[in-house]
């Protein structure tokens, strides 16, 4: 799998399939996923993808700021899903 980062991103930040598919292989909904190196949060990312919950652990500040971010961005475009889904089964 190719790497995802840009300019902007962190310099090591792996594709989201990766930590998904061993998600996916290895644990189950609820269950709790740990990336003791979290980087730009893509371990956090996969793991609310999947509805397993996730602890990470970030040396750097800026790092950890940036997962923050992904992760928000990842959990509201679940939340517009969810409503869009809620919407159209009330039409
Ligand atoms: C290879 S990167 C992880 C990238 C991540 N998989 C992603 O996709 O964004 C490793 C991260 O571990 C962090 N790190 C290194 N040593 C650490 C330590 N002792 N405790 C916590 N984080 C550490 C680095 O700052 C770096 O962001």
């Amino acid at each position: 799998m190719a790497p995802s980062a840009s300019k902007e991103d962190h310099s090591a930040m792996y594709p989201v399939e990766l930590p998904s598919w061993f998600i996916r292989l290895l644990t189950k909904e609820n269950d709790i996923v740990l990336d003791p190196f979290l980087g730009a949060g893509t371990t956090a990312v996969a793991a609310t993808l999947h509805r397993r919950n996730y602890v990470g652990i970030e040396l750097k500040k800026e790092y950890y700021e940036e997962s923050l971010k992904n992760i928000n961005e990842i959990k509201n475009i679940m939340q517009k899903k969810a409503e869009h889904k809620i919407k159209n089964s009330e039409s």
